[in-house]
């Protein structure tokens, strides 16, 4: 397919402030001379803000890079992950139509698209809030027939659930990704038949869409005042939000309440604070938070499993008590400040605290533990 900049262009592009910030950091990342290196995050912020990449976006990420134009425009031509016409308000659907999901049903996939969008792909629909295309194997075949919506997958989608979610979308909720049959990952369609201990415990989503539902930003625009969610290289102060996980959650523009957020909910979130705008890059070594109180040991009685806290598993736990925390009340106390030089001082795992909201789940577990 050849890929050509649309015919109608914006007059100009300008990153957002924040997102300005985000993208000189970015340069910084890359040695003397090989800036250039950068294009890729840069074109794909451009994106994330915009939703497509217009030829103003691509001149201006050139200019930032010191290219000439046409060193950009090869790169935002070549990747098809680079949109260069305007997509959906909502969300841009991406139907994989390889072997695996065509044989399993990818076809009705792409008639659901083209009646309920618009008939051609890249088109917009009639209200401007979604546009579709058919694209090549996106490595989730055990999960077939499938379609990326926004950043993430729909897996083992029918054109009755393809219709669904595109209704769900449009009334401003999205819905969880992942399998949409009610499989937990690409075990057998029938359930595990080896390692079955393993469904015991096991988390409400696999890893993939629990990360998907953690970050939140299925098909959402990125100004950049977002808190950073899990990119440590955002800067050595950022934070990282907590998305409550919940069913369905809201879409850009929806209040969050009218999907029923809690209060405690919306104060773990409030609670995460966005990156220094003096130091977005995280360029300078500044302290982070406030160091919070210590133990030498455990306790008498024993640390508490600190594993039960989610998002934390062993290697975690043992980084956790040999910087001086076993008990829950301990977690359970920090303040903002000291989250954040938790967050900052994870070794391997920035970020976590503020992510998993840990200082809540502590909160619960330490209350039980004392019941
Ligand atoms: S064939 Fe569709 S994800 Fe691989």
């Amino acid at each position: 397919m050849l890929r050509r900049l649309h015919p109608d262009q914006p007059d100009a592009f300008a990153f957002t402030a924040d997102n300005l910030a985000w993208a000189e950091g970015q340069i910084t990342k890359y040695p003397e001379g090989r800036q250039a290196s950068a294009i890729i995050p840069l074109l794909w912020r451009a994106q994330e803000q915009e939703g497509w990449l217009s030829k103003p976006a691509i001149e201006t990420v050139a200019d930032m890079l010191g290219l000439s134009y046409i060193r950009a425009l090869e790169v935002a031509t070549f990747y098809f992950m680079f949109q260069l016409q305007p997509v959906g308000k909502i969300a841009h659907i991406q139907v994989c139509g390889t072997t695996s999901c065509m044989i399993c049903g990818a076809e009705d996939l792409v008639a659901v698209c083209k009646e309920k969008i618009a008939p051609e792909p890249h088109a917009l629909s009639a209200d401007g809030n979604f546009s579709w295309e058919e694209v090549e194997c996106l490595g989730s075949c055990s999960n077939a027939p499938m379609a990326q919506i926004g950043k993430d997958y729909y897996e083992d989608l029918t054109a009755e659930r393809m219709g669904e979610i595109i209704d769900e979308l449009a009334a401003g909720k999205v819905p969880v990704p992942g399998p949409q049959n009610g499989r937990y990952a690409a075990e057998p369609l029938g359930g595990l038949t080896s390692l079955t201990d393993h469904e015991n415990g096991k988390p409400q989503y696999n890893a993939s869409v629990d990360l998907a539902v953690s970050i939140g930003d299925t098909v959402k625009r990125i100004d950049g005042t977002e808190v950073p969610l899990i990119m440590p290289w955002q800067g050595k102060a950022a934070n990282v939000a907590k998305r409550p996980a919940r069913e369905v959650r809201p879409a850009e523009g929806v209040p969050a309440d009218a999907t029923g957020t809690t209060e405690q909910e919306a104060q773990a979130t409030s609670k995460a604070k966005p990156p220094s705008k003096s130091d977005p890059a995280g360029a300078t070594d500044a302290p982070v938070g406030e160091k919070p109180a210590v133990l030498a040991s455990a306790r008498d009685g024993g640390p508490d499993d600190l594993k039960k806290i989610k998002g934390v598993g062993p290697k975690l736990e043992k980084l956790l008590h040999s910087m001086g925390f076993f008990h829950f009340d301990q977690v359970a106390a920090w303040t903002d400040e000291e989250v954040a030089w938790v967050d900052e001082n994870l070794e391997g795992f920035i970020g976590r605290v503020s992510r998993d909201n840990w200082v809540a789940q502590a909160r619960t577990l330490a209350e039980d533990t004392a019941s």
